[in-house]
Formats: structure tokens, C-alpha cells, sequence
């Protein structure tokens, strides 16, 4: 079994208490809920420590465990590659009867290498960590989040790569994960508004850490160091700012000339044009179907 037992003792629905400065004792159940991946990574890890600061209880699905202690820290080991871990995982975060007020999907992992060169594993494993474990584990997560009634909307943030808007050749595999992944959250985002959940994304450029080191040192695209890498931290902020002012995508940092504003723009003319579009498919659909 990939998720092993979490809580000696305990269980995810036990609640625990803390004192605050007010002497007051305050337990998680009052905290709202966040369901973080890749936090023990470079920028997850960054990002777990603002939501602890900010005063989120953090549910965190990794193999390996962060390096945190924090009383409102869960770590749950989980294999994010097995949909049975997956599964496992979210049945004891439900549980909790309260409900996930957001989950932030940050892991990720790279294997830069030629189409014809790829090592079947490789992709198998870009695929599935980039693309069908968020996709799984945000079905999974649905049932337990906030609906619309909740005093403030739930939000599902995914951090992304500007891999996504543009070609990377010698890490296609990588890139074509993303896309697929910006194209989900798009969709998902029309889908999950009415219940009162928003959808992000942040498309960072390269990032300074340990996974940037691992890519070149595999021989990552050099296009990596048109500017210097971000600083993770700044990542995390930006990840952790869409818990409060939602914005769909956020490009990091922001992507000029005509490319990338037409990278960023065209999904938003296209929802736009989606009523119009839904009208024209339905007169097509009624012909085809004449026919
Ligand atoms: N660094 C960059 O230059 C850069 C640029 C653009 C976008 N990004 C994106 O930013 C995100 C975070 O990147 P990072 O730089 O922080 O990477 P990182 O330091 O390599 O961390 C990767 C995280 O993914 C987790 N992970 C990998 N395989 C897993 C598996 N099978 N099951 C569960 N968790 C797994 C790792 O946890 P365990 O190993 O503990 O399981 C770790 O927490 C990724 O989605 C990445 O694509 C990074």
C-alpha cells in the first residue's frame, strides 16, 4: 500500500488544539483546509509554510516528508503515479467532515530528453505525475470541497509552467503534460463556478530549484536562462495570493510581445465567444443529426 498509515494513534477527523497569543484554544476543525501536493519540494515547500503562517491547516500528499513542524501539518505519504494511493489518500482527508477549502496541486516532475531518445517509464511517469494525478485527485477532492453556500468560494490552484504556452523541444513530454493540464483547468473552471469554486493557474518561468538543477544537469532547454530563474518564494506567493484575489492564469513573470500576449489572451476571447460558439455547435450538431 503507497499511503502509509499517516497518524499513529489518530486519525485525520481527530481534531487537535492550539493555544493562541489570546490564550483562547482554537482547534484546526476552525481552520480552513488546504490539500497541498509536492510539498517537500522546492516551491511546495514554500508554499506550505505561508499557508501555515497564514493560518490554513495543511494536508500535505508526497512521497517523502517536509521538513515541518507545525501542529496544523499533515503529511499523508503518497504516491501521487497510483491511482489506488490517490484514492486512499482522499478517503481518510474525507474522513473529516469538514470540508477542503482548496487544494493546490504543485508537484511535478521533468525528464528532458529527445521524443526518439525517451525512455517509455519517462513518459509514462511525466504523464501521470503532470497530468493524471491532478485531473484524478481534483475528482476525488470535489465531493469533500465547499459548495456555494460556504461563506467564501473553495478554490482549486494548479501551478503550471510556462511549458505550457510554449514549445520546449527535448522536453515535448513535459510540455505536452502541461498544456494538457492548462487546457483541464480552463475547462474545469467553466464546470465548478456555480458551486461557488474558482480555478487558477500560475505559469511559472524556470524556478531556482533542486528540480531546475536536476533538468539541466539532463540537458534542460537553455531557453531556461533567457532571464535569471525565479526565486521560489515568489512562486509561493503568487500560488498562495489565489486563495484570496483569484485571478484564472498568472504568468510568471508576466510574458510580453505579441507570442505571449496572444498565449494569454486567446483562451480568454475564446470564453468570450463561447455563448456564440454554443449556439453555432448546436445548429451544426442539429444538421449533422438530420442528416
Ligand atoms: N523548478 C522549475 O524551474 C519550475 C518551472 C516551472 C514550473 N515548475 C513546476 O512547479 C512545480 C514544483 O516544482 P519544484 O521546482 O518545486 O520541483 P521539486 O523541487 O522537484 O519538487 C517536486 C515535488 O513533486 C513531488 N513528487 C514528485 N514525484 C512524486 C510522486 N510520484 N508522488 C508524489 N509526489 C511526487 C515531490 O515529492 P516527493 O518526491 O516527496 O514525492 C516534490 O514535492 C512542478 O509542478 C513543476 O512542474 C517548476
Amino acid at each position: 500500500m503507497t499511503v502509509s498509515s499517516p497518524l499513529q494513534g489518530a486519525s485525520l477527523a481527530t481534531s487537535f488544539s492550539r493555544e493562541t497569543e489570546h490564550g483562547l484554544t482554537i482547534s484546526p476543525r476552525h481552520r480552513k483546509r488546504v490539500v497541498l501536493t509536492g510539498a517537500s519540494g522546492g516551491i511546495g515547500i514554500l508554499i506550505a509554510r505561508r499557508l501555515l503562517a497564514l493560518d490554513y491547516q495543511v494536508i500535505a500528499l508526497c512521497r517523502s516528508a517536509p521538513a515541518i513542524e507545525n501542529d496544523a501539518f499533515i503529511h499523508l505519504p503518497c504516491d501521487l503515479g497510483s491511482p489506488d494511493a490517490l484514492s486512499e489518500a482522499s478517503a481518510l482527508i474525507g474522513e473529516n467532515s469538514e470540508p477542503v477549502f482548496a487544494v493546490i496541486h504543485c508537484a511535478g516532475t521533468i525528464a528532458p530528453s529527445p521524443v526518439a531518445q525517451s525512455d517509455e517509464a519517462a513518459i509514462a511517469d511525466q504523464i501521470a505525475l503532470n497530468l493524471s494525478a491532478p485531473i484524478l485527485l481534483t475528482r476525488l477532492m470535489l465531493p469533500l470541497m465547499q459548495t456555494v453556500d460556504g461563506p467564501q468560494k473553495s478554490r482549486i490552484v494548479f501551478v503550471n509552467s510556462m511549458a505550457a504556452v510554449m514549445p520546449l523541444a527535448g522536453s515535448a513530454v513535459y510540455a505536452a503534460a502541461k498544456a494538457g493540464l492548462r487546457s483541464f483547468a480552463l475547462s474545469l473552471a467553466q464546470e465548478v463556478r456555480s458551486r461557488g469554486i474558482l480555478v487558477s493557474t500560475v505559469f511559472p518561468g524556470a524556478v531556482q530549484t533542486d528540480m531546475l538543477t536536476r533538468e539541466m544537469q539532463q540537458g534542460g532547454s537553455m531557453l531556461n536562462y533567457v532571464s535569471t530563474p525565479l526565486d521560489p518564494d515568489l512562486v509561493a506567493r503568487a500560488v498562495t495570493d489565489q486563495l484570496t484575489r483569484h485571478r484564472e492564469e498568472r504568468f510568471l513573470p508576466a510574458i510580453d510581445g505579441i507570442f505571449g500576449r496572444l498565449c494569454m489572451l486567446a483562451p480568454c476571447l475564446l470564453r468570450l465567444c463561447l455563448p456564440l460558439l454554443g449556439l453555432l455547435g448546436r445548429r451544426g450538431y442539429r444538421k449533422a443529426i438530420k442528416r
